[in-house]
């Protein structure tokens, strides 16, 4: 067994130990101060251990360039690209993401802990500071927050 699995299994073996001891599945200490239930109550456990979110198809193509339209805002080639000139975060790339913004920094995507991710967290309706995202464009389909939880949850890879 390699240290990385190790490190994954633990926080399932964690939530099912609180999920079995409480109806609420706290994250970690983590507690929102707005918003109820489901997104905002949040475990690091990947959601669906069995398949492998990619972060080229189902975070990029499918959310950063998709619907949700992060990327004109956090390009700073984009059309109107506030996000990367007020919260300095570039999504162009993997190695731009995983440096964050003027507030997350490296927390951006926190491998294993999408609990204290901004990434998600940034997501949710009680964001750590500024607004929700995409800001403008209306909450996110529940199971593409999901995706970001569960890419973070099972590493952060450039996969
Ligand atoms: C209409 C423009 C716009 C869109 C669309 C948008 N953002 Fe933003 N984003 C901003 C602005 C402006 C800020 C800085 C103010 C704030 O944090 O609310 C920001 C800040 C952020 C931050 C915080 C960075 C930091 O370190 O403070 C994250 C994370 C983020 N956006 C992620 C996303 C994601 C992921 C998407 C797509 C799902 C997205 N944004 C879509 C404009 C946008």
């Amino acid at each position: 067994m390699t240290p990385r699995f190790r490190h994954h299994l633990y926080p399932v073996a964690l939530a099912g130990a609180i999920a079995a001891s409480t109806t609420l599945v706290g994250c970690d200490g983590f507690v929102p101060e707005l918003g109820q239930q489901t997104q905002e109550s949040c475990s690091a456990a990947d959601s669906d251990p069995s398949t492998d979110v990619k972060f080229g198809t189902d975070i990029v193509a499918g959310i950063f360039q998709g619907a949700a339209a992060c990327l004109p805002c956090h390009d700073p080639l984009g059309a109107d690209p506030e996000g990367y000139q007020e919260g300095g975060l570039d999504l162009t790339s993997y190695a731009n993401l995983r440096s964050g913004g003027v507030n997350s920094a490296s927390a951006i995507a926190i491998p294993g802990d999408p609990c204290h991710s901004w990434l998600w967290l940034k997501l949710t309706s009680s964001p750590p500071s500024g607004s929700q995202m995409p800001l403008d464009r209306g909450a996110m389909a529940p199971a593409q927050v999901m995706q970001i939880h569960d890419w973070i949850a099972e590493g952060a890879r450039d996969n």
